[in-house]
């Protein structure tokens, strides 16, 4: 039977106490909601639906930045009236002969393995839903079974008794059943209860009033189920993956100075032997070859860097390519569309923008190289500019093999350097510097001799 799933995420989320609705809350850099959302593009469900509300607009224009091939469907719950009237709003669009998974937009952690595996074990005609035992189910939904082990009801923690209180095993949330099913049960739940909601969770006893056995399938790791309402809850959420994704690189093989000490948000694959100081952060996709040395303070985006380099403390990398065997920082900030070849190195205070740096070469202190094609084994002295921007325009800089720029130069672009070339420190060069020639541009020095230097005037 195909799969429609139903992501709830329309609730305001009052607890947040935020201007950004709830499910656009960030866990690892990514909303809430979008990591439900991968989560059921895994799935290869048929069908993808979210009831949105609050703050409608900006979740569908968030969501579709991260989601731009996915074809989602949108539903609209106007009033938040409780996840039974949520599910409802979505009822039209559910597909005939269909199962139908419904997912909470602030429980982001539910794996596809565990969702497989809930989707196995609940058969077509049988209504499921994911439980967890949790040492302090306080604010959650009961889960009552009978003898036999059936789910009878779920109670909501308000409208509970002393004795259902009691109870540790709590509704996630996820609940599976046939479409058509909930296309006939769901209108008929009343909002007769404490918080004056319609309570999807009154599925249950509907389900078992039509002697439709509900399947009640235990998660083990708390992780995966956790709701998200407000910021203390978020805060635990997003130390319990930092955790999980440290131990999966350790698994990986790489060192890291302090497991506690590290932030994914997004994926880093390691080769062997590569070492993490502490307080780096990973954002989007990295990808590190064998022995990579990071030291501490480090921000590393969207890079790839290989095998043997040193990319030492408190150092940037926004999407840039380094080679093998680099060496890159302290300090230095190398942003977008930065390429290295082996055995670059990149020293103290340095930025690059959008640079081509081949084998061997060096830039080691105090550099701005933006727009440029730089060749082999080329020196970079400290305080060289690359003046690639005219105010209006950015131009190009090239630089040929060899070339050896001293300090303090600014290379107005367009311009070349030739291969071998050499430019004298203080130079301004805006025109071709010649290979194999030395070019320098400064002032002849002068003497002035007994020269008095200005006295202040008295006031
Ligand atoms: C709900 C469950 C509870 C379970 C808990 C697990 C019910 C009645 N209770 O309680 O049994 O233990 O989740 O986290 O289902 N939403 C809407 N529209 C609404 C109301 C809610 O879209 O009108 C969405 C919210 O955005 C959220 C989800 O449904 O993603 C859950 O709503 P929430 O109000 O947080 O329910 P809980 O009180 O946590
Ligand atoms: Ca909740």
């Amino acid at each position: 039977m195909d799969l429609n799933v139903v992501i709830l995420a329309a609730g305001k989320g009052t607890r947040m106490k935020s201007r950004l609705p709830k499910v656009l809350q960030p866990l690892a850099k990514k909303p809430l909601l979008a990591h439900v959302l991968s989560t059921s593009i895994q799935l290869n469900a048929h069908k993808v639906i979210v009831v949105y509300g609050h703050g409608g607009d900006r979740v569908k224009t968030e969501i579709a930045r991260h989601f731009p091939a996915a074809p989602i469907h949108w539903v609209e719950q106007s009033e938040q009236l409780g996840t039974g009237h949520a599910v409802q709003q979505a009822l039209d669009l559910l597909e005939t002969n269909t199962r139908t998974l419904i997912l909470y937009g602030d429980v982001p952690l539910i794996s596809e393995a565990t969702l497989s595996r809930f989707l196995n074990e609940v058969q077509p005609g049988e209504c499921g839903v994911i439980t967890v035992k949790m040492d302090d189910p306080t604010g959650y939904g009961r889960i009552v079974r009978d003898h036999s082990g059936v789910v009878r009801e779920i109670v909501e923690e308000k409208d509970a008794g002393k004795e259902i209180r009691k109870i540790e095993e709590v509704n996630t949330g996820i609940m599976l059943a046939d479409s058509i099913d909930l296309q006939q049960w769901v209108p008929t739940i009343e909002n007769k209860n404490a918080q004056g909601e319609y309570y999807l969770t009154d599925l249950v006893r509907i389900s078992n009033d039509h002697e439709v056995p509900v399947i009640g399938c235990r998660v083990k790791d708390p992780i995966e189920v956790e709701g998200v309402n407000d910021k203390r809850q978020l805060a635990k959420l997003e130390r319990m993956l930092q955790k999980h994704l440290a131990d999966r690189l350790l698994v990986a093989g790489a060192t890291l100075a302090d497991p506690e000490r590290i932030d994914i948000r997004g994926d880093v694959e390691v080769g062997q032997d590569c070492f993490i100081d502490v307080n780096t952060i990973f954002e989007g996709t990295n990808r590190l070859g064998d022995n990579v040395q990071i030291g501490p303070n480090c921000l590393i985006q969207n890079s790839v860097i290989g095998s043997n380099s040193v990319i030492k403390a408190n150092t940037v990398l926004e999407n840039v390519v380094v080679g093998e065997a680099c060496d890159i920082g302290p300090y230095a900030r190398l942003r977008p569309g930065t390429q290295l070849a082996d055995q670059v190195k990149i020293g103290n205070f340095v930025e690059t923008k959008n640079i081509r740096m081949d084998e061997g070469s060096k830039a080691n202190h105090l550099t701005y190289l933006g727009d440029s094609v730089i060749g082999k084994a080329v020196n970079i002295g400290a305080g060289t500019i690359t003046c690639n921007y005219d105010g209006a325009n950015k131009h190009q800089t090239v630089i040929g093999d060899q070339a050896f720029i001293g300090s303090n130069c600014s290379l107005v672009a367009p311009v070349n350097i030739g291969a071998g070339a050499t430019v004298g420190a203080g130079s301004t060069i805006s025109k071709e510097a010649k290979e194999h020639a030395l070019t320098v541009t400064r002032a002849k020095q002068i003497t002035v001799d007994n020269w008095t230097r200005p006295i202040k005037e008295p006031k």
